[in-house]
């Protein structure tokens, strides 16, 4: 199923196609060479004065990692995110080495997130940002240390068809993408 954005001017082709399905090839095995171009996309997002301030831990359905961090997951999330072929948890640094704060960090592992996002696109894949989480579980299964908070995870994986999933999110898979309107958001300078 296709979801391109309808929008007012173009805007580049991997940006108006993406979407978040939650229907997934259950079959599908993401190779290690995937997983790589997905994790470098991430490592060159920008980030305030360069700091990097993400940690990336990735795990492929059929491992324990993989079902402990399902298991993290929000009750919704649960019940569609086990048929993906990869997940991926982002936790950002919550302090410097010195201990000052880090007031960026989590719009830093948002750049991350959509780099990593737009290139499993780029590769044929799909990916889903996941914030449905018990945030004290994610952190205990990923054995994190104290200078790091779990903050978005993603399915990753091959979009199947809608009728795999069933109630809420059989509703949600087929119903429209919807956005405000550019007069709604744009306060200066709209053409
Ligand atoms: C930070 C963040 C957290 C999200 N958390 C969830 C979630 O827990 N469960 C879910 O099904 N979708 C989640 N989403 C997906 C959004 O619902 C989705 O991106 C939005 O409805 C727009 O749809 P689109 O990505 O298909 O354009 C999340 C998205 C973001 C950016």
């Amino acid at each position: 199923m296709q979801k391109t954005a309808i929008t007012s001017a173009e805007i580049a082709p991997v940006l108006a196609n993406r979407w978040s399905p939650r229907a997934y090839d259950v079959n599908h095995i993401i190779s290690q060479h995937e997983i790589l171009s997905i994790l470098e996309a991430g490592r060159w997002a920008p980030s305030s004065n360069n700091g990097q301030p993400w940690r990336f831990s990735i795990a492929v359905r059929g491992t324990e990692l993989f079902d402990q961090i399902v298991s993290s997951f929000t009750g919704f999330n649960q019940a569609w995110a086990p048929k993906a072929s990869a997940l991926l948890v982002i936790s950002a640094l919550n302090q410097k080495p010195d201990g000052t704060p880090l007031p960026s960090a989590l719009l830093d592992v948002g750049l991350a997130a959509q780099n990593m996002m737009i290139q499993t696109e780029e590769l044929g894949l799909s990916a889903h940002p996941i914030g449905g989480m018990v945030h004290a579980e994610m952190r205990k299964v990923l054995d994190l240390a104290d200078n790091l908070d779990p903050v978005m995870a993603m399915t990753i994986g091959k979009r199947a068809d809608a009728s795999v999933l069933e109630g809420p999110a059989y509703e949600r898979e087929i119903a429209p993408r919807v956005r405000l309107e550019l007069d709604e958001i744009v306060l200066h300078g709209k053409p």
